[in-house]
């Protein structure tokens, strides 16, 4: 990765439905990430859109009785205000129905067309609409239909133009092999890999039969198909296939490839397959690393708007503020691995994480500072010796930035609560109401530098995680995040809990 730069994207969703907790996961863990490039002063683009054309869309209009237009509008907008709610801090949240990614698609397929790639054929086969894809016999659970989605496939028959698929598998799967395009994780990487040795066919890249598409250049019959449309977001976002020559490349140029593309474990296919063979074709350079994080479950069953177990990250929001919401998130289970979701166990992991361990300590700290020393505590003359978390914060730092290398944004998290803990754990063990009441001003006010010295360090390190808290704690030990050195006096207020806690739920 070149060293002052960081790209980086999260899938766009389709908006036949709301977003939901699944959506927002990806999208937490994607800004997590770009949160802390940029606070290590790397220059980062960070892309999120939505997926407005196809099938599927177009049948959640029709059911609303709406224009697919007029339709995606506003269900787009659930989507950009639900992440707007969660702090994500996307450069850019691109839409596929927007005239400009239009015509930047329109370009790639003219390319695509001249450099002979593309071919026109017959599509005789399954399609799934829910899947926005073609399915075999085998994809089929016992009944005929679509185990995911649980409806019998359409039998389609159709002119469509197709994509010589076959032409770049032998390169791409060498490039995944050598480490140049890196997916991660590995038992991902191993799927992907087993993925070549099935007879993939080539794939049809054009619809007959839907129309609410990008329109093919050089066939008025045909549109894209939803899938190729959407995977050329990643480009069209920086300015790819614009034709107008006085257009700037300058996004383009510095950031794609892009570092990193977070998805879920659903479309590593079309990631980590259709994807690089489309961009070879095209003879562009390849991301340099897909990561394909887990699914999860919410008591124990897929979320389905039938079961009613969908939660809304609006609500988690509502309910644990945008921190509390990032944090529960973020904080299941390890990135990479499947999980399943209690809400019910959301209270007491927000309550014993953030209000308790985090919030507490804050509140301590500050509070202390006002009680012993008026609110003022000045650092100066205390030794470099006396403070014993600064070892620890040192550490810290460095075992987030390996865990943010190797995409873990989990174990940075974790990190940051082992600090915590440390610092609390430090209280317990100096009781500085007892070196106030024995009169050790110079112990206490070390002690105290230590532990300022600490929340300075946590509200730099929480910075991508919860962005609300970070800043507040900035500001109750009175200096901005981005003043890297400690202060010589901290001017220290106390304010209401960071994180109130929430009560138990009364038995109705
Ligand atoms: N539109 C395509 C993506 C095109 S990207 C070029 C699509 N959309 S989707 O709305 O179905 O979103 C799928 C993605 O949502 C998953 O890859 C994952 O990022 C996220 N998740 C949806 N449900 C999820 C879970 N239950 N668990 C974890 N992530 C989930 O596919």
């Amino acid at each position: 990765m070149s060293a002052d730069r960081f790209s980086l994207s999260t899938p766009i969703y389709y908006v036949n439905g709301a977003p939901h907790i699944g959506h927002a996961y990806t999208t937490v863990a994607a800004d997590t990430i770009a949160r802390y490039w940029r606070s290590r002063g790397r220059d980062v683009f960070f892309s999120a859109g939505t997926d407005e054309h196809g099938a599927k869309n177009a049948e959640a209009a029709t059911k609303v009785g709406k224009t697919p237009q007029a339709y995606v509008d506003e269900a787009s907008a659930l989507f950009s205000s639900a992440w707007d709610r969660l702090n994500v801090t996307s450069d850019v949240f691109w839409r596929t129905s927007s005239s400009t990614h239009v015509a930047r698609v329109q370009e790639a397929f003219r390319r695509l067309h001249a450099v002979g790639v593309l071919y026109e054929g017959t599509y005789e086969g399954l399609y799934c609409t829910g899947c926005e894809a073609f399915l075999t016999e085998k994809d089929l659970d016992a009944e005929g239909k679509c185990p995911d989605h649980l409806r019998v496939p359409e039998k389609l028959s159709e002119k469509n133009w197709f994509f010589k698929l076959s032409a770049f598998f032998p390169r791409v799967k060498a490039l995944i092999e050598s480490g140049e395009l890196r997916i991660q994780p590995d038992h991902i990487r191993n799927e992907v890999l087993g993925l070549f040795a099935q007879d993939l066919p080539d794939f049809s890249v054009s619809r007959q039969r839907v129309t609410w598409g990008v329109r093919l250049p050089f066939d008025d019959t045909q549109v894209a198909y939803v899938w190729v449309d959407a995977l050329f977001n990643y480009v069209t976002a920086l300015g790819y296939g614009d034709t107008d020559p006085a257009a700037s490349r300058e996004a383009f140029e510095r950031f794609w490839p892009m570092d990193l593309h977070v998805i879920g474990k659903d479309i590593i296919k079309f990631h980590c397959i259709f994807w690089p063979a489309l961009l070879l074709a095209l003879d562009l350079p390849l991301p340099r690393a897909v990561f394909a994080h887990g699914y999860f479950t919410v008591d124990g069953r897929k979320m389905s708007k039938t079961i009613g177990n969908v939660i809304d990250p609006n609500t988690l929001v509502d309910q644990y503020g945008s921190d509390g919401a990032r944090y529960l998130l973020l904080s299941q289970f390890p990135f990479g691995s499947d999980g399943d979701v209690h809400a019910s166990r959301f209270d007491e992991q927000y309550n014993a994480a953030l209000a308790n361990d985090l919030g507490n300590l804050v509140h301590r700290i500050t509070s202390m500072v006002q009680k012993y020393f008026d609110g003022t505590l000045s650092t100066e003359g205390v030794l470099e010796d006396a403070l014993v978390l600064l070892s620890t914060v040192k550490e810290t730092d460095v075992r987030i930035e390996e865990a943010f290398t190797r995409i873990a944004p989990d174990v940075a998290l974790r990190e940051v609560f082992g600090l915590v803990e440390r610092a609390n754990g430090l209280i317990e063990a100096r009781k500085p109401w007892e070196l106030a009441k024995a009169g050790e001003g110079d112990d206490l006010r070390a002690l105290f530098t230590d532990l300022l010295g600490c929340l300075h360090a946590l509200s730099v390190f929480l910075y991508p995680f919860f962005p609300d808290a970070s800043v507040e704690i900035a500001r109750r030990i009175g200096f901005s995040r981005s003043e890297s050195s400690a202060p010589a006096i901290y001017r220290v207020t106390v304010g209401e809990p960071l994180f109130p806690r929430i009560e138990a739920k009364k038995a109705v």
